[in-house]
């Protein structure tokens, strides 16, 4: 079925990939954005950005690795940025030729400001690009997306003029962003109900929003924009994005789950409709929020509604009390409805490779070869240590396994000695990309420190460490830790993860794992390739 077709349920577009991969350090290499992809059609995501083919090769081949793996019949639609320029729409279309639903989504500014500061141009101007860029897009795929950038602070007049010319030269959906997260609720509802009233040819496109968290109130505006005719939202998971991110994708799609008879009605459905308002299968929403947090390194914060840690956790007594006695005293939603509570202690010591696999094909990751062999030993080595293994800590040794790409330096050996009377000092032992093996030892304030100042030693890449948190993957005294750092070289953040029983040796690896970032960028930037140079200039 043509989504666009379905205008009594809400179309969730998933940008994760592209507007949330923008944010500082959450960049991924190809093959986890396909990971990624796989998972949010998994969730049921009905659009889902997969990049934006024009900025680098990296990311057209993971449009194009996306639209092929992830792009099937009965799979989501495959979309690829591009601004209203020739080469970016070309750039898109082949990119997305192997999907079966291939949608471009060009955009240009509306603003006034960006008019003149940014694209020096007038009204006038920009009408004709997008008029004449939006019928170049056509001439590729049949679904095109048309956003007019900075819409919530562009004139409405002349928005509502933009946005019958596109329509009427073939967009599909027109997208409202709120660019700088600067709208209130009432305010966005109230632009996305000028356009319905003031659009002579709406009828004949699906109204999305666009929002960014400057303000905190990207979920209620896009609440709001629901209420007064938007039937697309665009989001990511985590709410990850520029500055203060996206408007999240779990937010969104549990208030329409939790409140759809408050929403049934402004959808022509009756308030009693017990109908879903989105097609997404919200008990896959934990674990994707897990695997994007470990994949891209952007912690979650603990108080996050939905997905955070504490969530679903009740820690006052008279709360603890209710719930005990009957959960909807303190309870809105089930943990179970988000798949919390889906992830059984399945495994132990005699598991065997087979189980294994299967359990790991459950969750959501289908490993090569040789992927499978490096996870099956390091779940065999934790499972001498830990005497039941979860699925959180199979998806913590298992994302920790898979994302390490490229392994330039590479972790041999590590030793600290520290304590209440002794300066922490450590040793470690260091595989270069040339394959040579180098020793260091260094002091520090506290053993992570001293390791750091070892390892700076033999890697000599100059960096700042900006982030450095340790969680525990479960409870108890021998469970996993996962550590997570960012790092900042040149204005740029490169993170690293690692998952360990030992936190020190966690510690360690998710330092070499962000000093291989940054090493494979500055590698990478001694040839930038000219798309990427041109984009950064024009952009
Ligand atoms: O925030 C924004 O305006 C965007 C557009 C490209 C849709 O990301
Ligand atoms: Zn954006």
């Amino acid at each position: 079925m043509n989504i666009q077709s379905a205008p009594d349920r809400i179309i969730i577009f998933d940008t994760t990939l592209r507007d949330g991969e923008q944010c500082p350090g959450a960049t991924l290499n190809v093959d986890e954005k396909l990971r990624i992809a796989r998972q949010l059609a998994r969730l049921g995501v009905d659009v889902i950005e997969a990049g934006f083919a024009y900025a680098s090769p990296g990311d057209f081949e993971a449009v194009q690795k996306i639209a092929e793996a992830v792009g099937t019949e009965a799979g989501p639609v495959i979309c690829s940025l591009a601004r209203a320029i020739q080469a970016d729409i070309q750039a898109a279309a082949e990119a997305l030729k192997p999907a079966a639903k291939a949608r471009i989504h060009t955009f240009i500014s509306t603003s006034d400001i960006h008019l003149q500061y940014q694209l020096r141009k007038s009204r006038e101007e920009v009408l004709a690009i997008a008029e004449e860029m939006v019928s170049y897009a056509k001439s590729f795929v049949d679904d095109v997306e048309f956003s007019p950038m900075d819409a919530a602070r562009s004139d409405p007049e002349y928005l509502y003029q933009v946005l019958e010319r596109v329509i009427a030269v073939g967009a599909k959906t027109v997208n409202i962003p709120d660019t700088v997260g600067y709208m209130m609720p009432s305010e966005f509802g109230a632009l996305i109900r000028g356009i319905k009233e003031n659009v002579p040819n709406i009828d004949q496109a699906v109204i999305s929003v666009h929002g960014h968290n400057d303000l905190g109130v990207a979920t209620a505006n896009f609440l709001e924009a629901v209420k007064n005719g938007a039937r697309q939202l665009e989001c990511t998971i985590n709410g990850i994005g520029e500055r203060a991110g996206n408007t999240a994708l779990e937010e969104l799609v549990m208030a329409l789950h939790v409140r759809r008879q408050y929403f049934n009605p402004f959808l022509g459905r009756p308030a009693d409709s017990e109908a879903p308002l989105t097609q997404i299968n919200t008990r896959e929403l934990y674990k994707t929020s897990r695997m994007v947090s470990n994949l891209t390194g952007m912690l979650v914060q603990p108080n996050k509604a939905i997905v955070g840690a504490n969530a679903f956790a009740h820690e006052s007594g008279i709360h603890q009390d209710g719930v005990l006695k009957n959960k909807l005293t303190y309870e809105i939603m089930d943990a179970q409805s988000i798949g919390l509570t889906d992830n059984q202690i399945v495994l132990g010591k005699h598991s065997g490779r087979n189980a294994f696999r299967t359990r790991l094909k459950e969750l959501g990751y289908d490993l090569s070869e040789q992927e499978l062999n490096k996870a099956f030993v390091r779940f065999k080595e934790l499972a001498d240590k830990k005497k039941e293994v979860s699925d959180w800590d199979l998806e913590a040794i298992v994302s920790d396994e898979i994302r390490q790409a490229p392994e330039l330096f590479h972790l041999e050996r590590v030793q600290v000695s520290c304590g209440d009377n002794a300066t922490p000092t450590a040793t470690v032992t260091v595989r270069t990309p040339q394959g040579e093996e180098l020793t260091d030892a260094a002091i520090g304030t506290g053993p992570v420190d001293a390791v750091y100042e070892a390892i700076n030693r033999v890697v000599n890449v100059p960096n700042e460490l900006i982030e450095f948190s340790v969680q525990s993957v479960t409870a108890g005294i021998d469970a996993i830790g996962e550590v997570t750092i960012r790092l900042r070289h040149n204005e740029q953040i490169y993170s690293g993860h690692a998952a360990n029983t030992d936190i020190i040796v966690a510690s360690a690896q998710a330092y070499i794992h962000a000093l291989n970032r940054l090493y494979a960028a500055l590698h990478k930037q001694a040839q930038p390739a000219i798309a990427e140079q041109t984009v950064a200039a024009e952009v």
